[in-house]
């Protein structure tokens, strides 16, 4: 069977670290998918936001300027002290409201159960193992309340002959090595997803310049465990 080799959570970090703000050029084919993700997220009655994986901020911003309400509280992870660093920055006029945190790049995150009504994970999980994978959503599950929803988006398989070929040159990349493509391979979210605990409410693919983005929202619909 064949192996996918992955960067370990110290090389993601250094990766990260060094592309800083450059992040925000992948922009060009990340941006309609997350517009439609957004559209998907019930954004106007969140109160209690995490992401995981954070990156510049870039998407904590447009929500927190355009889509939540005053009140709403966003907490951002990432595992890289300067995209930790670039989001404080870039968040810092919406003060008391924000919270960033430098993590391990463990799945886990420092939380309570049932303590926010969005779990947001863009273009992150595709850097991750199989295991990792399960084990963010997990988690997500267990902080989000119930009724809270899961947003996520990542890099996947082309549904069309130009995406599938994008695809393929993608994935050989990542063979020869992780690096050139940050870390990054395409997945099937919905694969990902447990037949209990969550109702999948949206999926879609979205192609911008040949580069396919996997949309989901599924609903935490499990009974709270009791803290
Ligand atoms: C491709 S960027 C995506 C950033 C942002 N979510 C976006 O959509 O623009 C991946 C981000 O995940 C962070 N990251 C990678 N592995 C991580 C982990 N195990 N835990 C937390 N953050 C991680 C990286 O440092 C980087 O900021």
């Amino acid at each position: 069977m064949k192996t996918t080799r992955l960067l370990s959570r110290d090389q993601l970090a250094r990766f990260y670290d060094g592309l800083g703000a450059g992040l925000d050029t992948q922009a060009f084919y990340e941006a309609a998918a997350m517009r439609d993700l957004v559209a998907h997220l019930e954004m106007r009655t969140s109160r209690a936001i995490v992401e995981f994986g954070c990156g510049t901020g870039r998407l904590a911003a447009e929500l927190l300027a355009n889509y939540v309400p005053p009140g709403a509280t966003y907490l951002g992870l990432d595992v890289s002290r300067t995209m930790v660093e670039l989001t404080k920055r870039r968040l810092s006029r919406w003060g008391g409201r924000v919270e960033v945190r430098q993590t391990d790049g463990a799945p886990h995150v420092e939380a309570a159960d049932n303590t926010f009504d969005r779990f947001i994970c863009t273009y992150v999980l595709d850097l991750l193992s199989d295991e990792e994978i399960r084990r963010v959503l997990d988690e997500a599950h267990r902080i989000l309340r119930p009724g809270g929803l899961l947003g996520l988006g990542s890099l996947t398989n082309g549904p069309t002959p130009t995406s599938g070929l994008v695809t393929t040159i993608w994935r050989r990349l990542h063979q020869v090595s992780p690096w050139l493509v940050g870390g990054c391979r395409p997945i099937t979210l919905s694969s990902f997803m447990p037949n209990s605990g969550w109702t999948v409410e949206y999926t879609n693919i979205v192609v911008r310049f040949g580069v396919p983005s996997d949309i989901v929202v599924a609903r935490n619909v499990a009974t709270p465990r009791s803290t």
